[in-house]
Formats: C-alpha cells, structure tokens, sequence
C-alpha cells in the first residue's frame, strides 16, 4: 500500500542574497523532502514588499531566488514551486483570515516589534505581515512548515487563526498546520555571532562571487584565546563549520579545538574550500539556469498553474463556509 504523502510548504522573501542560514535552516530540507512529501516551495514576494519597494530589485532578487532553489535541487515536476504573486487568491484570503486575527495577538508579533526597534516607521503591510503568512500555509491545506526558530511564532500565529476559524465556521475545514524546525540548524549564526539574517549584513551567502564569499568567511568573529589555549567551540566558526561535517568530522575539529596549536586563520581556510568545494556543483547548473532563463520561466508557469488549482479549491470551500457565496 503506498504511504498517503503529507503535505510540507514553506516560503521565503526574496529580499536579498540566500545564505547559509536559509540553506541550512530551511531549503536544503526542503530538497530533501521532496521525495517523501507533497512539496509546496514559494518566493514570498508579496512579503518582501514590506521592505523593498523598488520594481527592478524585487524584480531581480525574485528571479535570482527562484534560480538559486532550481540550481540546489528543487525539481518543479516533483513538486510544486511558485512566485507568490502569480496566485492572487492568498491576498483574498489575507483579508478573510484577518477577521479572525485579534489585534493584541499581532501586536505581540516580534517581528513586527523588532522592526520598529530598529527605527522602522511601521506601515499595515508590515502589521499585518503574519496574517498573509498564515494565508499562506492555509491556502494549501499545508500539514507540516519546515522553517528556522525564527518563524516560530509566526506559526503560533498562524495555528491561533486557523483553529478561531474553525471553532467558528466548522471544525475541520482548515488544517491546523505542525511547524518542522530542526534542531542542529534552526538557528545559523552570521559572521558576527548573531543570527544569520539579510537584515543583518552578516550572511555567508551561497551564490556570490567567490571573492565575497572569502572575504565574509574571513570576517568571521573569533576570541582571542592564544595559540595555545584551548579553543571556544560556542563560536560562529566551530558552528558554521559543524554544518558541513558529519557527526565523526565533527568530533576530529572539536579534538583539534581542545588541542594547542589551532590558528582561527587556517580553520577559516578549510571552512572557505570546503564551501566552494560543496556549493561548486549547484553553481554550475546555476549558471546554466541563467543562460536558459526562458525555462526558468516556464518552470515558475508550471508552478503557478498546479498551485492555483489548490488556491482556487480551498478558497471557494472558504468562501462557501463563510457566506460569501449568497
Ligand atoms: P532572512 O532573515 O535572512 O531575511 P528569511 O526571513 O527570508 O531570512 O528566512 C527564510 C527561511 O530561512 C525561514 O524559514 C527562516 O527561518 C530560515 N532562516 C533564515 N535565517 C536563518 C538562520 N540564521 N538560521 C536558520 N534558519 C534561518
Ligand atoms: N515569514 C517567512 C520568513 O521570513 C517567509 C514566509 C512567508 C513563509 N510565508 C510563509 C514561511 C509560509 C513558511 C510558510 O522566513
């Protein structure tokens, strides 16, 4: 008998350059899952909106995000991978689902108040950025939401709205989705020890020229414990190497961190090839990709129409569930 498949979705904002932290903390376990799961794959952009408000860059940045997940692996036919925008209905949905949103509920979002600490004049956009996540992930029925920590509560968010909707229009009529956070990578620290984030200006990204790329490993933050002390395994460089090591590798640099004689330099040489050395296949296809945009195009087709036939299904059951189909 053959396995029901679940149904995994997640997105990102095309608001700058992927990085590591996006690879480890979601699209490599995206990839991943491909085979087993019914895998929905989107670039949020009506989210990157609330920052970037410039055609040619969401243009360029939306293109080159969808380039990047094609390059590391993500198979169109397989699965289901859009643009957000190219399927409407998830800003009628928005507006449906913000009736169930209460302002008090919003108004605790992080995102939202670390936004506004960083001296972001707040717009609704902004506000009202979860109830479109939510939108999201209950258009398409999604059971399971492989995300980074950082989404964690978006996700309380979102399970908060769909179980008010369905305590009111009928319990079962949307699917009260599980976020997917893994352990070793919900959490990828940048160069400087805080979160990786393209907000941050201290991302390893994957896809950059490789001279960036070295001058960013380079940067690195380390203490400076001298050559023959020990050294600090709680350190954005052990961390950001861990990620590329299996459990027995990672065993051997822990020893060589406890062992006189490590230079920081020369772990961040071995960490530099051994990024190029991982990411130099995914770069080659991406640069066919990027000879052959026309196809990238017609994947993203390919995409928006499977997409919509979900979209189109749930929300016409919302609809009927709320009244709106007199
Ligand atoms: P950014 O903070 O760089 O703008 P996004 O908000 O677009 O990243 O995140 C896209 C996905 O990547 C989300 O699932 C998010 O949780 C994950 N992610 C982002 N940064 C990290 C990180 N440093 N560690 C682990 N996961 C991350
Ligand atoms: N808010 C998410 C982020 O910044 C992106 C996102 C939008 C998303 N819609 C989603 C993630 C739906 C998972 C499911 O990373």
């Amino acid at each position: 008998m053959s396995k029901i498949k679940k149904r995994v979705l997640s997105g990102i904002q095309p608001s700058g350059k992927l990085h590591l932290g996006n690879y480890f903390g979601m699209m490599s376990r995206m990839i991943n899952y491909q085979d087993e799961n019914d895998l929905f794959c989107f670039i949020v952009n009506y989210h990157a909106l609330t920052t970037i408000q410039n055609k040619a860059e969401l243009e360029k940045n939306t293109i080159n995000a969808a380039l990047d997940f094609l390059a590391l692996g993500m198979d169109p036919e397989k699965s289901t991978f859009w643009v957000q925008s190219d399927v409407p209905q998830v800003t009628e949905l928005t507006w449906l689902l913000s009736n169930m949103a209460g302002v008090g509920l919003m108004e605790r979002s992080t995102s939202y108040k670390d936004k506004i600490d960083k001296g972001l004049s707040p717009h609704m956009g902004l506000f009202s950025y979860p109830i479109l996540m939510a939108a999201d992930i209950l258009l398409y029925g999604s059971e399971i939401v492989p995300v980074g920590k950082d989404q964690t509560q978006h996700l309380e968010i979102t399970r908060d709205i769909a179980m008010r909707f369905n305590n009111i229009y009928g319990k079962g009529l949307l699917v009260v989705p599980s976020p997917d956070i893994n352990e070793d990578t919900m959490l990828v620290p940048g160069i400087d020890g805080q979160k990786m984030s393209k907000s941050y200006a201290n991302t390893i990204p994957i896809f950059a020229d490789e001279k960036l790329i070295k001058k960013s490993v380079m940067s690195i933050t380390t203490d400076s414990a001298g050559i023959n002390e020990p050294k600090d395994k709680d350190s954005p460089l052990f961390k950001i190497y861990s990620l590329f090591l299996n459990s027995e590798e990672k065993n051997i640099l822990s020893d060589r961190y406890d062992t006189p004689g490590l230079k920081y330099g020369d772990v961040k040489k071995e960490l530099l090839s051994k990024i190029i050395q991982y990411f130099s296949p995914y770069r080659e296809k991406r640069e066919y990709l990027l000879k052959n945009i026309d196809q990238v195009h017609s994947l993203l087709d390919l995409g928006r129409d499977k997409a919509s036939k979900v979209a189109d299904e749930y929300i016409k059951k919302i609809r009927d569930a709320m009244g709106l189909n007199y």
